[in-house]
């Protein structure tokens, strides 16, 4: 209660947090100051892809703290090359511009699909296609993105051209398209937004719209990307490829890191002056990418979301079958929504009490973003608390 309080008189009131206040984390638990355990089954919004303290992870960044943490983009170091490098590879585009966060990847993919579109018209007047029901972020372009008028009150004027389709139903995108639209911005999965699975029709539909049209896709990956659905982007299971996506949280698995990253033939678009960040890419962030990049390939972590993932999933089936509030399950690999016929948030809260944390997406699913290393065991250790809030609510 002391830094319950604490925290109510330090902060602006933006969260509305628990009265937890974490001490530590190792492996997939965490513990708070009065040493109580906790399952993380939502690893930070879906960040700690390696859980708390890895070994080799932690080792690499002490290490590059002795070495040298900041030095701006004015000047290269090997740790931001290498990171880039490693980044291109594994979107499997070209170019990669370092950012702090998933906002501020989305701002400068926006940013980036407009300056695409300024040099081809010659005109500052782009639209821009986003999804209902969809999350971007929170600067007032990301929150403009965000197809949700929850996010928007309060805070106007938001930025104009930004027009709203929906998941999967190719005509209500098709229907907006025009001679002034620059981009189409989509989450492969949604993940605020509830846990919805873009189809493969959905996302090759929006590609031929955008060839056709010299349109920039974007796909935001900050939530479902870097191997959190079993492929390190959840666009190479489809085989459709974006102009530009965007990445954050598991990128960096705890250190804040985010980055849009593009095709040769979007990204010339940019040039020296146009964009920029002091912190973005410092050799501490790219430290921890290539860090996570390395231990991905060592510990077969793909590997392991997929098998981990059929698992849970067959066990989720069979609460689903037990308890008729569970209404639906969605998702793919270790990014999991369970809808329930009722508001989530009371299961949420019980789960916490029993030890297990889980998140919300919408009002009535609670969606699991657990660390991408968890066994089986975790699994059953999860789905026994899961079970028993269950039968009590
Ligand atoms: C799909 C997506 N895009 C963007 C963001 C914003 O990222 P950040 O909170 O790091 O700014 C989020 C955050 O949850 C997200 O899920």
């Amino acid at each position: 209660m002391e830094f319950y309080q604490r925290s109510l008189d330090a902060f602006i009131e933006a969260y509305g947090r628990f009265d937890i206040t974490i001490d530590h984390g190792k492996g997939v638990y965490l513990y708070d100051i009065n040493d109580k355990k906790y399952l993380d089954f939502y690893s930070g919004i879906g960040v700690n892809a390696l859980g708390h303290d890895h070994p080799e992870y932690t080792e690499a960044l002490c290490k590059q703290i002795h070495r040298v943490l900041h030095v701006s983009n004015y000047f290269n170091t090997v740790e931001a090359i290498k990171a880039a490098e490693l980044v291109n590879k594994a979107t499997g585009l070209s170019k990669t511009f370092f950012t702090n966060s998933g906002t501020e990847a989305v701002e400068g993919a926006l940013k980036l699909a407009r300056k695409y579109y300024y040099l081809k018209t010659n005109r500052d007047d782009s639209q821009i296609i986003s999804l209902r029901h969809s999350f971007h972020g929170r600067s007032t372009g990301a929150v403009t993105l965000t197809g949700n008028p929850s996010y928007h009150k309060g805070f106007g004027p938001l930025i104009s051209g930004v027009v709203y389709g929906d998941i999967n139903d190719l005509k209500s995108v098709t229907t907006l398209v025009n001679e002034r639209t620059s981009a189409i911005i989509v989450e492969p999965v949604q993940g605020e937004g509830g846990i919805h699975v873009c189809t493969p029709e959905f996302l090759q539909g929006l590609r031929a719209i955008c060839d056709e049209n010299d349109i920039c896709l974007i796909f935001d990956e900050v939530q479902c990307g870097m191997g959190r659905t079993g492929t390190m982007m959840t666009y190479q299971r489809y085989g459709v490829y974006p102009d530009i996506v965007t990445l954050a949280k598991g990128l960096g698995a705890g250190v804040p890191i985010g980055a849009f990253v593009a095709n040769d033939k979007v990204a010339q678009a940019m040039k020296p002056g146009d964009h920029g960040s002091t912190y973005g890419g410092n050799p501490f962030a790219t430290s921890a990418c290539i860090s996570v990049v390395d231990i991905f390939e060592k510990e077969r972590i793909l590997e392991n979301v997929n098998a981990r993932s059929k698992y849970l999933f067959e066990k989720l089936e069979g609460l689903k079958a037990k308890y008729p509030c569970i209404k639906e399950l969605r998702g793919l690999g270790l990014m999991v929504g369970i809808e329930l016929t009722s508001e989530a948030k009371p299961v949420m809260k019980g789960l916490l009490e029993q030890g297990v944390i889980v998140v919300t997406a919408g009002l009535n699913t609670i969606r699991l973003l657990p660390p991408l290393v968890i066994t089986d065991e975790n699994i059953d250790e999860f789905i026994a608390v899961f079970d028993k809030v269950l039968s009590q609510v």
